[in-house]
């Protein structure tokens, strides 16, 4: 039989919870304020507590930080009369289970009691997965599948060498985490890594962060600038998302690979330096060669070697470990009790596609963490969050906007606005084409603009052939 504990310190109203729940098969004990609560749990192991906030002696918010502390997975749901902000937002800071206000429909209560009880047996099961405090170093490359391995052995055997290494790999794979290893178990590893966002930055912008201008090379130019490749002296340069540089910056980029040599824009004087290339790209670069959109000698030189991330769905097996660790870490963060993960809720994650790969799990887990009552993280919980997350990545624009707010954007001033439009505008053009197969007639009524406007974006942004 389940147990109870009712406190309050109006007899009344023990006496109308206490017949209600023994009406419905449950034990109860009671205990008239916060103190009396403590001991009270200690004496009855009740597998519930319901809770007065105002009560003589240690009051209902006291009482919930201190029951916490001793015994994390007991579920508290606070039942009260007087439900201000301050203390709805303390009580489940602290971890109460939910904050119930007086007058509330008992049938409301009684599923209240019932969740929570469920959640108390899925953080019981012993198949659960443990959450272990991880190391807070966000570094770490977790895995223990024979595909993560293989990158693992790439890793190691390119580490040694100055070759130039490809990392392809779709949207959340791990792309920049495994660059950042590379050069940490490289010899260059006291050495600067520097890592540019291709896509990022629109043509100009991204060819004036790689090479550094002289002061006066073009407007608002007041102050003379190392380039990345520079900054990357002797260290590492990690080109991300190299499959969105323009062929006229790529013919650029192939010369600096070959002889380490370039000019600062608006300088002739030549420099020269000693950079190791990694470079990442969630685009297929073959067809970019076929398309003409990829020089095919740029990219010899970039793969010298290639290493493959393997999707998130291909290696299922790594989600218990991936949960575990990025639980952690964020308890941890959030300075919250470490939670615990029934094998239903393992099950969920695992039948998931994962179309975003690592990232999506990490945001998802995050969330759920943010909605877990009683320090589980329940099936429902993580089920109602995939289908959210499968449908839109809220994240991505906005990553996509705060790309656009390093502190050289005073060089830009007066342009930012169509900078950035043109960016979106280009990517929605791009996706609305290739889901009418290039079909121009459709691409603009999909879009609602006239073809002449389609014709003149298209050319534009070098989008295929207008008028086709
Ligand atoms: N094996 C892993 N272990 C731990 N964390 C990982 C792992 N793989 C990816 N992550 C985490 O997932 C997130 C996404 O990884 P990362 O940014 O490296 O992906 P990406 O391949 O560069 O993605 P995109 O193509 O969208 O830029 C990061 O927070 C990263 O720390
Ligand atoms: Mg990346």
């Amino acid at each position: 039989m389940k147990r109870i504990l009712i406190v309050d310190d109006e007899e009344n109203v023990r006496y109308s919870f206490k017949k209600f729940f023994k009406a419905s098969g449950y034990e109860i004990s009671e205990a008239v304020n916060g103190l009396d609560a403590i001991s009270a749990i200690n004496r009855h192991q009740p597998d519930l507590v319901l809770m007065d906030i105002e009560m003589p002696g240690l009051n209902g918010i006291e009482a919930i930080q201190r029951i916490k502390q001793s015994h994390p997975d007991l579920p508290v749901v606070i039942i009260t009369a007087f439900g201000t902000t301050e203390r709805v937002i303390a009580a489940m800071k602290y971890g109460a289970f939910e904050y119930l206000e007086k007058p509330f429909d008992v049938e409301r209560l009684r599923a209240v009691v019932a969740e929570a009880l469920e959640m108390k047996r899925l953080s019981r099961e012993d198949k659960r997965l443990e959450i272990h405090p991880a190391e807070m170093n966000e570094e770490q490359i977790i895995g223990n599948s024979s595909a993560i391995k293989e990158v693992f052995k790439m890793i190691g055997r390119v580490a040694a060498s100055d070759v130039s290494v490809l990392l392809s790999g779709e949207s959340g794979t791990g792309k920049e985490l495994i660059a950042r290893a590379i050069h940490r178990f490289s010899d260059r590893s006291k050495t600067p890594f520097v890592a540019i966002n291709c896509a990022a930055l629109p043509d100009t912008l991204l060819e004036s962060e790689l090479f550094g201008f002289e002061k006066g090379s073009f407007t608002n130019a007041t102050q003379s600038k190392e380039g990345k490749f520079e900054v990357a002296h002797n260290g590492t340069l990690f080109l991300d998302e190299v499959a969105d540089m323009s062929l006229s910056l790529q013919a650029k980029l192939l010369r600096v690979i070959q002889d380490g040599t370039f000019e600062r824009l608006g300088s002739n004087k030549t420099i020269k330096v000693n950079v190791r290339f990694i470079s990442a790209t969630n685009k297929n670069l073959e067809n970019a060669i076929t398309d003409k959109s990829f020089r095919e000698d740029l990219y010899y030189r970039l793969k010298v070697v290639t290493i493959t991330l393997p999707p998130l769905r291909v290696r299922l097996e790594d989600i218990p470990l991936l949960t575990n660790y990025f639980l952690s870490r964020q308890c941890m963060l959030m300075k919250k009790p470490l939670v615990t993960v029934p094998p239903e809720t393992l099950e969920a994650l695992m039948k998931h596609h994962w179309p975003g790969n690592v990232r999506e799990l990490e945001n998802l887990l995050k969330r759920a963490l943010l909605l877990s009552k009683g320090n589980v993280i329940s099936p429902d919980l993580v089920k109602s969050e995939i289908v959210e997350t499968a449908a839109v990545d809220h994240t991505e624009p906005k990553a996509f906007v705060q790309a656009y707010l390093p502190a050289e954007l005073g060089n830009y001033e007066g342009e930012l606005y169509h900078h950035v439009i043109d960016q979106v505008e280009k990517e929605l053009i791009t996706v609305a084409l290739s889901f009418t197969r290039g079909n121009q007639l459709k691409t603009s009524r999909l879009l609602g603009i006239s073809r002449a406007m389609l014709n003149d974006r298209m050319a534009k942004y070098g989008l295929g052939s207008p008028g086709k």
